[in-house]
């Protein structure tokens, strides 16, 4: 058996938080904020919607473009750090009740902004196995409901989004994942981390609100991104044989346009093959990658057979890349 990725679908919250918004909360200005991320906004989920609710609403569309009944699912897994409750239920067990999908198999996945590219790795992995045939990815955040609003060193950063995939079983090798790698470095943990509100936080109540604020040592992440990312990407093309050049789509998660454009250049990536949703969405970390595929399927720019080069790191450290074509149909 082999995995194909089959769908995409993306639901983006109606309210959106602009730079000039950020300059009325923090000592920042949208010059700042533009020439250092790139970004110019980012959309911020209602108060009564929760992550699930953002999942369910990017799943649905999902499965409706695979074109198969939700009944068909037999897998689901949630990549998010804004779970709606912290340690149980999983957000993926309510996103498959809301769904109505009865007894699925549902877990989430912990790998901060690179638990899309990690998801679709265990999708592949119970597919080709033959364990499963169709298994609904979701990246789901809320990080409104985890970023600390007087911190102008994350706040900037982050919105609020959710995107889904369903990747298929198939005997035709034809438009099946190609690769994909996954790694991690604890080494890194206290780079990008929520420090209070677990086991870990022995001096800290858990139970104070503002427990799963995320912290950042934002240069130095920085750094180890553009590393990290370009040597990962650089190794599975030349792994495949494949050359940047016959990339349709270089699909990174949106963190930040100086850390995609340093990565592009160098794999030398022309212009028209480099996703970017950055600016309008802010980091979305477990979604950014999926919302941006959907950006250009919607806008028709996605057809079936390109080839997909995504790449992601985040929180753990972790990262992550893959070859994926597109095996739906074009919008
Ligand atoms: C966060 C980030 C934009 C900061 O940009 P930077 O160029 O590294 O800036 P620095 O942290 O070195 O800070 C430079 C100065 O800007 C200031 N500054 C930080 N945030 C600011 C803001 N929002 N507005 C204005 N000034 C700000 C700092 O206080 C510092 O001032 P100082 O020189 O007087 O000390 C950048 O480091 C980044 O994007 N890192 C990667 C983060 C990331 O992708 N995280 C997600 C991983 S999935």
């Amino acid at each position: 058996m082999y995995a194909v990725f089959r769908s995409i679908g993306a639901y983006i919250p109606e309210k959106i938080l602009t730079n000039s918004d950020l300059e009325q909360m923090v000592d920042t200005t949208d010059e700042w904020i533009f020439k250092r991320t790139g970004i110019k906004e980012r959309h911020i989920a209602a108060d009564n919607e929760t992550t699930s609710d953002l999942g369910v609403r990017a799943a649905e569309l999902a499965i409706e473009r695979a074109g198969i009944n939700s009944s068909d699912i037999d897998m689901l897994i949630c990549a998010t750090i804004s779970p709606d409750y912290f340690c149980m239920p999983s957000t993926a067990t309510i996103i498959a009740t809301k769904l109505g999908l009865d007894k699925v198999t549902s877990f989430d996945l912990s790998a901060a902004c690179t638990g899309f590219v990690y998801a679709l790795s265990v999708a592949r992995a119970f597919i080709e196995s033959g364990m499963k045939k169709n298994v609904l990815i979701v990246g789901a955040e809320k990080l409104s409901a985890i970023t600390d609003y007087t911190d102008r060193g994350t706040c900037i950063l982050f919105g609020d989004g959710a995107g889904a995939a369903v990747i298929s079983a198939s005997d035709d090798k034809t438009h099946a994942i190609i690769d994909i790698h996954t790694g991690s470095d604890g080494a890194y943990a206290d780079l990008l981390m929520s420090p209070n509100g677990g086991s870990g936080s022995l001096h800290d109540d858990p139970l104070k609100e503002s427990a799963c604020f995320m912290k950042m040592k934002g240069n130095e992440t920085f750094k180890v991104a553009v590393r990290t990312l370009t040597s990962d990407v650089v190794a599975i093309l030349k792994e495949n044989n494949i050359s940047s050049s016959t990339i349709d789509h270089f699909i990174p998660h949106q963190a930040n346009y100086r850390i995609i454009k340093a990565v592009g250049d160098a794999l030398n990536m022309e212009e028209r093959q480099v996703v970017l949703t950055v600016e309008k969405y802010g980091n979305t970390s477990g979604a950014s990658i999926p919302m941006a595929i959907n950006d250009i399927y919607e806008s028709g720019r996605l057809q079936h057979g390109d080839l997909m080069l995504l790449d992601a790191f985040g929180g753990g450290l972790t990262w992550g890349s893959a070859l994926v074509p597109f095996g739906g149909k074009g919008k």
